[in-house]
């Protein structure tokens, strides 16, 4: 029991636990519910933009022939084709119009038929190689070139790969690197030395 005159004191109390406890529970509601959001909003795909290809490209725009030409569909000798006549990718399995949209030369095409441009290669890449296609929207294969932070710009496939002949041939080793500080610097009398590490390692067993 509060004597009544003290009634006018404790109100401003009892709302202030009231309030207290309502916005604590608020405030702890709001950090949960975005908790429970934050895998749908991960899941959301990653925005990046793709370095563009069409100005990289030798024959492009491709119409400017190709529209005075009549589609052949057939499977032929291109002998007389001024760019690119064969293809060794995927050893005869498909034709150039597996990815050239017959009708647009200047759109690649997927194998359902739907246009594609030449800076969205991966959309016909993916197709048949997956995997590397998730890697590569990802960011675990291919190459960021732009904004490590925020919006990030990466190469499309055909940047590394020639998409006729995607296998990326090995490059030379890289030169050795300098002699550290301290160490005699090589010398070359025409005779082949094992490599240094080989001489501490057989040093190290007398
Ligand atoms: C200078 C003219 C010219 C340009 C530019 C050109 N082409 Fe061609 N293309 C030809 C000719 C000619 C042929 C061969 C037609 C034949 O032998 O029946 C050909 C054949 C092809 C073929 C073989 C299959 C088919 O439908 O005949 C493909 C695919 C092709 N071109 C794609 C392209 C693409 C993609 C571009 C643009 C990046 C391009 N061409 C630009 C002239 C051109
Ligand atoms: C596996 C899919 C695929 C096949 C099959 C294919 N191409 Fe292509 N082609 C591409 C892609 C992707 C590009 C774009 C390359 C780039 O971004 O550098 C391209 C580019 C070209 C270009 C433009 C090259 C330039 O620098 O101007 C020509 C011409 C071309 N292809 C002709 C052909 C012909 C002819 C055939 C059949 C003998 C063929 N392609 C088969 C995917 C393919
Ligand atoms: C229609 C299906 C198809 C499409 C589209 C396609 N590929 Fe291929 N790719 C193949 C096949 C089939 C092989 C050959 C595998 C073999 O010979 O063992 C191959 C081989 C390769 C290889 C060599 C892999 C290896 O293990 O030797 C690379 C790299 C490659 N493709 C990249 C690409 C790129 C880049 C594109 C897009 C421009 C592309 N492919 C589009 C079917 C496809
Ligand atoms: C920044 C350059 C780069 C980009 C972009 C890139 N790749 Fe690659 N890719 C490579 C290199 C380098 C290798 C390794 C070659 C090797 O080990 O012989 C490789 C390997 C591969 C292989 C396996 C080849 C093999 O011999 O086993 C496939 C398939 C492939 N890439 C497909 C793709 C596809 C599809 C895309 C686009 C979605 C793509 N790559 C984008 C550079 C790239």
């Amino acid at each position: 029991m509060f004597p009544s005159k003290n009634w006018q004191t404790m109100m401003p109390w009892w709302l202030v636990l009231v309030l207290t406890v309502l916005s604590a529970s608020v405030a702890n509601a709001q950090p949960s519910e975005a908790q429970a959001d934050a895998p749908a909003r991960l899941a959301v795909q990653t925005p990046f933009e793709i370095v563009p290809r069409e100005d990289r490209l030798t024959y492009y725009p491709c119409m400017a022939c190709h529209q005075v030409m009549e589609v052949n569909y057939q499977e032929r000798d291109l002998a007389q084709t001024p760019h690119l006549k064969e293809q060794p990718h995927g050893e005869g399995r498909f034709w150039c119009l597996t990815c050239h949209d017959p009708e647009d030369r200047n759109s690649l095409r997927t194998l359902k038929g739907e246009r594609v441009g030449f800076s969205e290669t991966h959309l016909v890449c993916e197709q048949c190689h997956s995997h590397r296609g998730q890697d590569w929207f990802h960011g675990a294969h291919g190459k960021r070139v732009d904004n490590w932070q925020g919006q990030r710009a990466i190469y499309t496939c055909t940047e590394c790969h020639d998409p006729h002949n995607p296998v990326i041939p090995p490059g030379p080793p890289d030169p050795p690197p300098p002699t550290r500080i301290g160490f005699p610097p090589p010398q070359d009398h025409g005779i082949k030395h094992a490599p240094i590490w080989e001489t501490v390692l057989s040093n190290s067993h007398r």
